[in-house]
């Protein structure tokens, strides 16, 4: 059985792959920090697994609370690895801060948590001879196009410290691979809009504090944690003038994860940078409009002034991944919408 480490694996995206990776049949080793996650998520995860297949894979998911900041707790987690026989095959590293708004407030803290940690993962992961890694990048590294799929070769021009990091770690990666071309195995997957909850309604999105995305802020205004959704323009050069995105199933962006890992070990030495997203845009309005047919609530909203930096239209060309992945997504909206309220509402608290 395969030994894979997820950073930042009791994370909102982490913790569903982990149920997948565990589907599969991986051996899970996680680090994470619970800077932003719950020791609830990876209990629930167990407790899904559990009441699907009557078995118990406890034994399977092996915890360690640390942060990739401390160099030490990282070389911590090969060392137990490599001391009960199950050495880590690859890492999925998740493990990142990820408010746009806080990085503008705080961007030391970003670069430090981002970028330095990541440094410190790679340094583990040669000395251990781990070369095989999937990184979280963002499509917040794209220079947007007007009204155009944005695809891998398009230019990279991030306008927030966030994105910065993001960016920053692409190109470190990319010098590393051509340090050792034949040895590295590196996949750079580029999320568009990760949405949604497992079906179970046992995992979901659970942020601390105000949620800074539209979907958390919309199962919190059919809740009644949040009174109301403020969009940021009317006026955008869409067809209802708000702004269009891409939003993707947080169960299709798991397994899109099972195939990127499945494809780099069993395929040569390389790096490839994947859009994993769904191709389709949908705006602001329509998925309100969607979320309260699907589920017979009300979302009030009200407009405000855009947002600088904001774009019309992010959406993304996700043909190369469903080419050489065999992966499609296969959950659209209206499931996003349905999983995601079951989860509010069996969380009205998050974990
Ligand atoms: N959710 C999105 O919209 C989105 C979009 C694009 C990219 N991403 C990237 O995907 C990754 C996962 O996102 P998510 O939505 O699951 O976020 P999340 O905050 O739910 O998960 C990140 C996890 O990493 C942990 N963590 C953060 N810094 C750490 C550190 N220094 N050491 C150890 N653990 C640490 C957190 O506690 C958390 O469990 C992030 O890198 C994020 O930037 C997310």
């Amino acid at each position: 059985m395969k030994s894979i480490l997820l950073t930042g694996g009791a994370g909102f995206i982490g913790s569903h792959t982990c149920l997948s990776l565990l589907e599969n049949g991986y051996e899970i080793f996680v680090i994470d920090s619970y800077i932003n996650s719950s020791r609830k998520s990876l209990e629930n995860v167990l407790k899904i697994l559990k009441k699907k297949y009557n078995r118990n894979l406890k034994n399977s998911l092996n915890l360690f609370e640390g942060d990739l900041k401390n160099v030490r707790d990282i070389e911590a987690v090969f060392q137990k690895a490599n001391e009960v026989n199950k050495s880590i095959e690859a890492v999925i590293h998740f493990a990142g801060l990820k408010s746009v708004s806080e990085s503008m407030a705080y961007p030391l803290c970003y670069w430090e948590n981002n970028f330095y940690g990541t440094i410190n993962l790679l340094k583990i992961m040669e000395k251990y001879n781990c070369k095989n890694i999937v990184f979280s990048s963002s499509a917040t590294v794209y220079q947007t196009k007007i009204n155009q799929l944005l695809n891998e070769r398009d230019k990279c021009s991030p306008v927030n410290p966030y994105g910065q990091t993001k960016l920053a770690v692409e190109k470190l990666l990319k010098d590393i691979y051509k340090s050792a071309p034949s040895e590295w195995r590196i996949a750079c997957l580029r999320y568009f809009n990760p949405v949604g909850a497992h079906e179970s309604g046992l995992i979901g999105e659970a942020p601390f504090g105000k949620p800074n995305n539209l979907f958390p802020q919309i199962t919190k205004v059919a809740i009644g944690i949040m009174s109301e959704i403020k969009i940021f323009g009317s006026d955008w050069p869409t067809p209802d003038g708000t702004g269009i995105r891409d939003y993707i199933h947080v169960m299709d962006l798991s397994e899109g994860h099972i195939s990127s890992l499945n494809y780099l070990l069993k395929e040569k030495p390389q790096m490839i940078t994947l859009n994993l997203g769904t191709g389709k845009g949908t705006s602001v309005k329509e998925f309100i409009r969607t979320f309260e047919k699907i589920n017979n609530v009300e979302i009030p909203f009200s407009f405000v002034e855009r947002r600088p930096g904001d774009n019309a239209f992010v959406v993304a060309d996700n043909s190369f991944a469903k080419s050489i992945l065999s992966w499609e997504p296969s959950r659209n909206i209206e499931d996003i919408c349905r999983n995601g309220w079951n989860w509010q509402v069996m969380n009205p608290d998050g974990y």
